[in-house]
């Protein structure tokens, strides 16, 4: 065994030596960043800053063309660097404004520049490409392809985790967020809701251009448009936000009704958490039944049949927690969707109070027992979305605030957001900032909620 071992370890060291000389003469950028559940999403070697998405969109065939333009930053020397990207045709690639050589595998596209791209300098990558998105399986999600999706006249996009890559080439991972510009045409009468604030619209004749920008930092997950026979309904959200909602056009005036209380839960957000992370906010509502609803940044997107409340306030609270503090990694997916939950239930008590609030837990927490719902710290990965990381996730959260009280709990909500916001955190970064305002040992209580498989006794 031993001499196995020591085999090994030699053969590890050479290599190892053998890759630190390759960096160092410049070499291949990572095909992935060893996310824990899936390896191959996002590149390394380089650091993106700004996307500009411009597509041409024909409704009818659901076909786009358009380009892809990435500024980027080499973090190594790069004799070449990959892009994930899903389908489509691509018809060219320049880099700095040459053409470069590239070849395709599976959802990896590497890119090979006529000359090395030296460190720290930044790059342009224009990528043009047509034909008709496919949606990407993700093994994240058993048999519901996502990314972009098309149903009866309506094209929305939908990319948590790994869809983003259906419809534009990118760093397909949340740690290396990027400003964009969305330039979206498209034939008259549709209209396009895209992330971002909208700061143009081209009349074109037949179709017209949607112009928007995203001028703080996004995953590229976040990334949406949506295209169809949308009315654009504007609010003044509080200290002078605006909130743009996009519904279709025959449900105007009953969606406008059912978001009504938006305003009102971003004043509630804000007090809580901190201030509302975006420049802009609102929602996108598509007329299929899909049964969910997705924290696009600074546009949320609802299936007809997800508009309620609690749905609204949930994607909302997504702006601060899985938006603008975003998982290092897809294992801290507790991080979105039990905090997420969480500001449900805080929904609930500002509505009605400590038995909102209770009511709401212990119909959580039922479920969660009923369920025998496993640890929300070790989600599994060909299920990422399940009932553990939602209720006990959002379970963990009141538990916390029940073990170190109200005062604690809310500070350190305020100092994750605050030291996290625009950037990544894990689940271990929460269990510091934890331990650092309560100033107790949580290794016991973190490792009860967050690891251990039995549900946790209730703490009331
Ligand atoms: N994050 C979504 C929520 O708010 C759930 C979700 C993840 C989702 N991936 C999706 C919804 C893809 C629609 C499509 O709970
Ligand atoms: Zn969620």
């Amino acid at each position: 065994m031993r001499r196995v071992a020591w085999f090994v370890s030699l053969l590890v060291l050479v290599l190892a030596g053998g890759t630190i000389v390759i960096a160092q003469d410049g070499g291949q950028g990572a095909p992935g960043l060893g996310d824990p559940f899936y390896d191959g999403l996002g590149n390394g070697g380089y650091d993106t800053l700004h996307y500009t998405i411009d597509l041409a969109i024909e409704v009818d065939t659901n076909a786009i063309s358009g380009t892809t333009t990435i500024e980027a930053q080499a973090t190594q020397t790069l004799t070449s660097f990959n892009l994930d990207f899903h389908g489509l045709e691509i018809s060219d690639i320049a880099v700095d404004d040459v053409s470069a050589d590239f070849s395709r595998d599976d959802f990896e596209l590497t890119i090979t520049p006529v000359a090395p791209i030296e460190e720290g300098v930044t790059f342009v990558t224009v990528v043009t490409y047509s034909g008709i998105p496919t949606p990407y399986p993700d093994p994240s999600v058993d048999g519901f392809p996502i990314g972009w999706l098309r149903f009866g006249g309506t094209i929305f996009v939908m990319s948590e985790p790994g869809g983003a890559m259906s419809w534009f080439p990118n760093n397909n991972h949340p740690s290396d967020k990027a400003t964009y510009t969305f330039e979206i045409t498209v034939p008259e009468p549709y209209v396009v809701a895209a992330t971002g604030l909208p700061v143009d619209e081209i009349d074109n004749g037949d179709t017209r251009t949607f112009v928007s920008e995203m001028n703080d930092p996004m995953a590229s997950y976040l990334a949406s448009i949506s295209v169809g026979d949308f009315v654009r309904m504007d609010e003044t959200g509080p200290d002078g936000l605006l909130i743009r909602n996009y519904f279709p056009t025959d449900q105007a005036e009953e969606l406008t009704d059912a978001f009504s209380p938006t305003g009102e839960m971003i004043t509630v957000f804000s007090d809580l958490f901190g201030p509302y992370p975006f420049e802009v906010y609102g929602a996108v509502v598509v007329t299929i039944p899909f049964g969910g609803a997705l924290e696009n940044q600074t546009l949320s997107i609802f299936g007809t049949d997800a508009v309620d409340e609690y749905t609204i306030a949930h994607e909302l609270s997504h702006q601060w927690f899985g938006d603008s503090v975003s998982p290092a990694t897809w294992d801290d997916i507790w991080l979105n969707e039990g905090f997420a939950t969480y500001a449900e239930a805080l929904w609930a008590e500002y509505l009605d109070g400590a038995t909102g609030l209770t009511d709401y837990m212990d119909e959580l927490y039922e479920y969660m027992v009923e369920e025998e719902l496993g640890p929300p710290g070790v989600p599994d990965s060909s299920d990422l979305f399940n009932g553990s990381v939602y209720l006990r996730g959002g379970w963990t959260l009141h538990a916390l605030r029940l073990e170190v009280g109200d005062e604690a709990f809310f500070e350190i909500l305020c100092t994750y957001y605050e030291r996290f916001q625009y950037a990544n955190a894990s689940t271990d970064d929460f269990i510091a900032v934890a331990e650092e305002i309560s100033e107790e040992d949580l290794s016991d209580f973190f490792q009860m909620w967050l690891y251990d498989e039995e549900v946790p006794e209730m703490t009331e």
